[in-house]
């Protein structure tokens, strides 16, 4: 039995979507450990796409149990929406394929208007760039233990109070930021019909993943978004309210750290960002454009246009060290193909000094020198290659480098959305070490 991670290991959209579907062929159960419906996974099976903001990737194979950990921070509309969409397409979502851990945090209408209020609020650079789904101020809650969790929604009267009572002080904000003010009673009539409905799938999940564990099954974690967009470790405040890094899936699902097995980074061939915020590796020229149009770097839930630039080896190392990462997965290695330089950052500079580490301030981390190695680009289409030792030798020269640079095995490398433009160097569930 094994327990493996997957996290982010940049900004984000880095492509965990589809690895965590192709590792639930191994897994007994996926788990979410944190992140909302901010986050957007698209996975291309059979020709079918589909974009999953909270369920669990795993939901597409009929045998894999789905569960969202406490870490999570649930949107009940949001997600009701995915079972009613994945019911249309014939697959129908019971509660014994997805549970909810009863302290999973609920997104509340006011969370939204108060996300898009302070966004609204904050000009130019100071822009976080929120995503808007109400992310931040629930998780702001929680930490002010005025939240709602899953499992108030078991408690009729209990849920209608702590409505009243959130209202009292967010409607005092929403006259601040000058928008219109909320009903209580209007608010609990929406959430009592979404509790029905989802009174079913909430549970002790922390205790399922322990008797799992007891009993040998395979756990994978998914993780959203990405290293540096973590509250404590990303480029703050262009960050989220969560900590995406792995030791998250313990806080975020209940699992002891000792209990993990192995951590897989995802890493982007190159880097995307969406929102605000610093980003060294930018760029603002023609090859950014050729990055973005052949990686069709648009945000899945936002559809907003991803930033590109080149991959940050200097980021990619601090990643490894925070999540532990033992073995990455590069995806869309294919995009690159067609350029006749690639590029990796190795090192930034600032007022004539080297840094190995990405500056904590963000005024440095913008005024920042990305130095770059440069290699040879190639011109083949891997959308087609199968196995590693088919790969042109300078896409196998240009991962070396990767590999070198962030001292860490690659394990996976994907050449295109389909689940079958993968090659799996290293099965992360057969090289767990334990
Ligand atoms: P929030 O998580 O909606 O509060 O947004 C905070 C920042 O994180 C913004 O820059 C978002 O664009 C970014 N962000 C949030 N979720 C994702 C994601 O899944 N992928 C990439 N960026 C994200």
């Amino acid at each position: 039995m094994s327990t493996v991670v997957v996290i982010g290991s940049q900004w984000g959209d880095e492509g965990k979507g589809k690895i965590v579907d192709l590792l639930t062929e191994y897994a007994h159960i996926v788990v979410r450990f944190q992140g909302g419906n901010n986050a957007g996974h698209t996975l291309v099976v059979n020709g079918d796409k589909f974009i999953f903001h909270l369920i669990p990737s795993g939901i597409l194979y009929e045998d894999k149990l789905c569960l969202i950990g406490n870490g999570v921070v649930l949107d009940p509309a949001v997600l009701l929406e995915e079972i009613d969409k994945l019911a249309q397409s014939g697959r129908q979502i019971t509660p014994d394929r997805l549970k909810i851990s009863e302290m999973t945090h609920i997104i509340m209408p006011y969370h939204r208007l108060l996300d898009h209020a302070r966004e609204a609020a904050k000009s130019g650079t100071k822009k976080i760039g929120t995503t808007g789904r109400g992310i931040g101020p629930c998780y702001e809650d929680k930490m002010a233990r005025t939240g709602i969790r899953a499992v108030d929604f078991l408690n009729a009267s209990l849920l209608k109070e702590k409505i009243q009572e959130a209202l009292k002080e967010k409607n005092a904000l929403f006259k601040h930021f000058g928008v219109d003010i909320m009903n209580a009673g209007d608010v609990y009539s929406e959430y009592m019909n979404y509790a029905d409905r989802l009174a079913p799938y909430i549970t002790d999940i922390t205790a399922i993943l322990h008797q799992a564990q007891r009993n040998g099954e395979n756990i994978l974690c998914e993780g959203a978004q990405g290293t540096l967009l973590d509250i404590d470790h990303g480029t703050y405040p262009y960050v989220t309210s969560s900590n995406t890094v792995a030791g998250a899936a313990c806080t975020g699902a209940g699992i002891g750290p000792t209990r993990i097995d192995y951590v897989l980074g995802i890493c982007k061939a190159y880097t995307t960002r969406v929102g605000g915020g610093p980003f060294p590796t930018e760029l603002f020229d023609e090859v950014g454009d050729i990055i973005q149009k052949n990686g069709h770097e648009f945000g899945a839930t936002t559809g907003r246009r991803r930033r590109c630039g080149w991959l940050d080896a200097v980021a990619l190392k601090n990643s490894v060290y925070t999540n532990g990462i033992d073995g990455l997965a590069i995806t869309k290695l294919d995009v690159l193909s067609g350029l006749e330089t690639v590029k990796i950052c190795n090192e930034y500079q600032y007022n004539g000094q080297r840094y190995h580490s990405i500056p904590k301030s963000m005024e440095k981390l913008t005024a920042i020198q990305p130095l770059y190695k440069n290699l040879a680009g190639w011109t083949e289409d891997l959308t087609t290659i199968r196995s590693y030792e088919d790969l042109p030798p300078k896409t196998r020269q240009y991962l070396k480098e990767i590999e070198d640079l962030a001292e860490t095995p690659l394990a996976i490398i994907s050449v295109g959305p389909g689940r079958e433009q993968t090659l799996l160097l290293r099965n992360p569930f057969e090289s767990a070490k334990k």
